[in-house]
């Protein structure tokens, strides 16, 4: 287990960082198990990753049919919302890779009410994983974004999801948005072998300090709970939102 924060120049740099460390992980987890298993992070940092992993100067550098896509959390909102993390995925990296509709686990927002979405994914998910029951997913890789506020995947401050523990994947009332969420539990983020969050901008300085150099107060701070148990957690942080950092 290693805890790595690297401070790069701005969000290109981050994205550039991330695919290579995403291809590196990627064909180590091929040779290993055939298969790489990937949970993608929601929000605008991640878009300019996605659409670097599409260019001539990536896309031939991992086997696209042995990686399976996952979304750490989601919005509910329909596949085809401009809200949609699923969109965001599937009109940056999916499309231009060609990828298979069996290699992508979104969450079926369809259904309509959240609670049965949550349960629908984490059933796909223990398939997938061939769990036993109560068992967790160990992904190779969770990417995670953060909010101004500290929150990371759909875990905001003091909402009722960061304290669950003993499921894959849940429904989250955020009260400030005013909306349900979808979002993985810490258990399930934490059982990662690799996880590495992507944090860019001046909006993210003064919480990113708190975050990392202030008191541990995980509830108002939910970024503080990504603890991987035995796995690996990358910061990649660009100078804008280092800006407080000692
Ligand atoms: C979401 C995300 C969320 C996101 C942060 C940062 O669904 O919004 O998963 O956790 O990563 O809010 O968002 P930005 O990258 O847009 O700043």
């Amino acid at each position: 287990m290693s805890v790595e924060i690297k401070i790069l120049e701005n969000l290109e740099e981050i994205s550039l960082t991330a695919a290579r460390l995403l291809i590196e992980i990627g064909n180590r987890a091929i040779s290993r198990n055939d298969r790489f298993t990937v949970a993608l992070a929601g929000g605008s940092t991640p878009k300019s990753l996605y659409k670097l992993l599409a260019t001539e100067e990536f896309k031939d550098q991992i086997e696209w049919s042995k990686v399976f896509f996952f979304f750490g959390d989601e919005r509910t909102v329909l596949p085809d919302s401009d809200e949609s993390n699923f969109k965001t995925a599937a009109e940056n990296l999916f499309k231009p890779l060609k990828i298979k509709a069996g290699n992508i686990f979104r969450w079926k927002t369809e259904i309509g009410d959240a609670q049965k979405i949550a349960e629908d994914y984490s059933n796909s998910i223990t398939e997938f994983f061939d769990l036993t029951l109560g068992a967790f997913p160990c992904f190779d890789l969770i990417l995670l974004g953060m909010g101004d506020d500290g929150h990371t995947a759909s875990l905001f401050p003091m909402t009722k999801a960061i304290e669950i523990t003993a499921q894959i994947a849940v429904a989250n009332r955020v009260e400030k948005l005013n909306a349900e969420r979808l979002t993985f539990t810490f258990t399930t983020i934490n059982n990662a072998d690799n996880i590495i969050f992507l944090i860019s901008g001046s909006s993210k300085a003064f919480v990113l300090k708190e975050v990392l150099e202030g008191d541990y107060q995980p509830k108002n701070l939910p970024s503080q709970n990504v603890e991987p148990k035995n796995g690996n957690l990358i910061r990649l942080i660009d100078e804008a939102a280092a800006e407080f950092l000692k």
